[in-house]
């Protein structure tokens, strides 16, 4: 499984990162960027942006729409409900940006895509330059899923109004691993699914809360102990909550009863 998280400008390759260069770019395609921008900026993606790791763009696909009206959908040939994206205004905005630089892959955000999963944000993480088209119609013309897009992913076995919230979780579960991103990052080498794992519990100040106390172990100051405590319990959140996540490694390593 490729990891990209470290705390120094080093790629897992050993290549240098150059100051003046992000690790990675990531371009948005949606009808409604207003509803992406502003979560891109806040928080830790957003500092990743200010901080040079990452560049992200959102694009309108209204910018490229046809005539007078900026049209970017139609009736569906066949007849039924809904509006269907059009080809002309997407394949107007890709190509744009691909006239600045070449794309490792585009990928849709659709229920029927593949599910996302940790070791696919890994995968991801490795890219260059990224675009991530966010579909907000009843479907998008097919014609722009065979020629344009290489891959089709889902956040879950559920349907949303639009492809903008799973483009942000994409982008999300991406840009915390570029390095630099998380301030420690321990956090994200750690984190559950990471190791195949789920995370094991964790406790601050107060060490007693409405007569809840954090376990001793954790207050012992024996690194070691805390250690196995961590691993222990965190082999025994995944066997009761998602014991299908347990390898036959985890099993014949005889810490699961
Ligand atoms: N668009 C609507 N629902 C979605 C989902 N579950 N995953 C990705 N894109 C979507």
């Amino acid at each position: 499984m490729p990891d990209r998280q470290n705390t120094d400008q080093k790629a897992p390759n050993g290549a240098e990162r150059d100051p003046q260069q992000p690790w990675m770019r990531i371009d948005i395609i949606s009808a409604v960027p207003d509803s992406i921008r502003p979560v891109l900026e806040s928080s830790i993606v957003g500092r990743a942006g200010r901080g040079g790791i990452v560049e992200m763009e959102v694009h309108n696909l209204r910018d490229y729409g046809l005539k007078k009206y900026r049209q970017i959908d139609d009736t569906p040939f066949g007849g039924g409900a809904g509006m269907i994206l059009r080809c002309e205004p997407v394949f107007a905005c890709v190509e744009a940006l691909q006239a600045e630089r070449s794309y490792d892959d585009i990928i849709f955000m659709t229920p029927d895509g593949e599910l996302l999963d940790q070791p696919l944000c890994n995968t991801l993480s490795m890219r260059r330059n990224l675009i991530i088209l966010a579909g907000h119609y009843k479907g998008i013309d097919q014609r722009i899923r065979d020629i344009l897009v290489t891959r089709e992913i889902s956040i879950g076995n559920y349907v949303l109004t639009g492809g903008e919230l799973p483009a942000l979780v994409l982008a999300d579960a991406i840009v915390r691993l570029l390095p630099g991103a998380l301030g420690d990052a321990e956090s994200a080498l750690t984190d559950s699914f990471q190791s195949d794992l789920l995370d094991c519990p964790h406790y601050t100040k107060p060490a007693e809360f409405r007569g809840h106390h954090v376990p001793d172990v954790l207050q012992s100051g024996d690194h070691a102990a805390i250690e196995r405590w961590r691993d222990q319990q965190a082999l025994r959140k995944t066997r009761e909550r998602r014991p299908e996540l347990l390898s036959d490694d985890h099993l014949n390593a005889g810490k699961v009863q």
